[in-house]
């Protein structure tokens, strides 16, 4: 039985990690602040033996024994990342310095949840890991963009300072269960507002393109890369390279969800960008994975959730 720590445990992605993990007979110990995650997400856990919570701010340094960390705790929505803007650069990087300190320390392997945000706006499509990006170092999206490229720079000098054994995973746009109601994602917007048979908003012209990976895909590319040899230390790109519009994301939903709602068009937040998928070859090449669930069948499931929320 491997000691496993998950920071963000309470979130989205998070809590499904961790149900995979208590059920492989790991020992769990989640760290979160509940900034986000809620402990609906994890209170099935809460009786079994293999799993405990600390209420913790990860910018807080932490002691603990643990064979492999996956740092996951931050806010990924751009509704709540620009809560507080200071919060989400200090969660970004002192919480990554933390838990980097943490894996230095006990010897744990250490996976970072990046993201394709550290692409920015991309001017090359699809993205490989190769890309620098193209992002804006003073806008309101930097506090997230900025932070987690920062925290990546710092997962690459541990491990060349201090040999630690690390893990970057650049995560694309995923949906599922358990997504937040109100954060402001695309996905739980459009389904949240048909459900309720409310205006469906799409910002900009909704010829925007976006990909979407399942929950359950995400977390075999997340678990495949933590088991992968320690030479593996990535970045790599987890997601699905299929590619929708946002006007069409909006009528797969209404159609699923059989609402009356309609579409309307309001202006594009700023930096906003245009096109994001990921070229997955490298994930295919090093850890055999690809996502193998439709848009339609992970919608599916994802408003049967949502039916028993709104
Ligand atoms: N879901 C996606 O599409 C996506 C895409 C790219 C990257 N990611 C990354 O994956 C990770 C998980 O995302 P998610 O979608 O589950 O988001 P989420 O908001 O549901 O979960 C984040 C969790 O971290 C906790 N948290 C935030 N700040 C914290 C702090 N300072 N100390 C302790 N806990 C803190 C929150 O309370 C929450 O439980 C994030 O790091 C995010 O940047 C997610």
């Amino acid at each position: 039985m491997k000691k496993i720590l998950v920071t963000g445990g309470a979130g989205f992605l998070g809590s499904h990690l961790c149900d995979r993990l208590v059920a492989q007979g790991e020992h769990v110990l989640v760290v979160d602040n509940y900034f986000t995650g809620s402990k609906r997400n994890i209170e099935h856990l809460l009786d079994c033996k293999n799993f405990e919570v600390i209420r913790q701010d990860i910018c807080i340094p932490l002691y603990v024994e643990v064979d492999e960390i996956y740092n996951l705790a931050c806010p990924a929505s751009p509704v709540h990342y620009q809560r507080d803007p200071v919060q989400t650069t200090k969660t970004s990087i002192i919480g990554a310095y933390n838990m980097l300190g943490l894996a230095k320390r006990t010897g744990a392997k250490i996976l970072q949840a990046s993201t394709s945000e550290v692409y920015g706006d991309p001017v090359v499509h699809p993205q490989t890991e190769q890309y620098w990006g193209n992002v804006n170092p003073v806008g309101i999206r930097s506090c997230y963009d900025e932070g987690k490229r920062a925290a990546e720079t710092l997962f690459f000098d541990y491990h060349r300072m201090h040999g630690v054994r690390i893990k970057v995973m650049r995560i694309f746009n995923t949906y599922g269960p358990r997504m937040a109601e109100a954060d402001g994602r695309v996905v739980s917007n459009f389904i949240v507002q048909a459900l309720r048979h409310q205006d469906i908003t799409i910002y900009g012209d909704g010829l925007q393109t976006r990909s979407f990976c399942y929950v359950d895909d995400l977390l075999n590319g997340m678990m495949a890369l933590m088991a992968s040899d320690d030479a593996v230390t990535g970045p790599v790109n987890i997601g699905n390279p299929e590619e929708f519009t946002i006007g069409g994301l909006a009528e797969q939903v209404i159609f699923i969800t059989g609402s009356t709602s309609t579409v309307i068009h309001e202006n594009l937040p700023r930096d906003d960008p245009r096109q994001r998928r990921p070229d997955i070859s490298l994930a295919k090449s090093l850890l055999g994975w690809e996502p193998k669930i439709r848009l339609d069948e992970g919608l599916k499931k994802t408003i049967d959730y949502f039916r028993g929320v709104v």
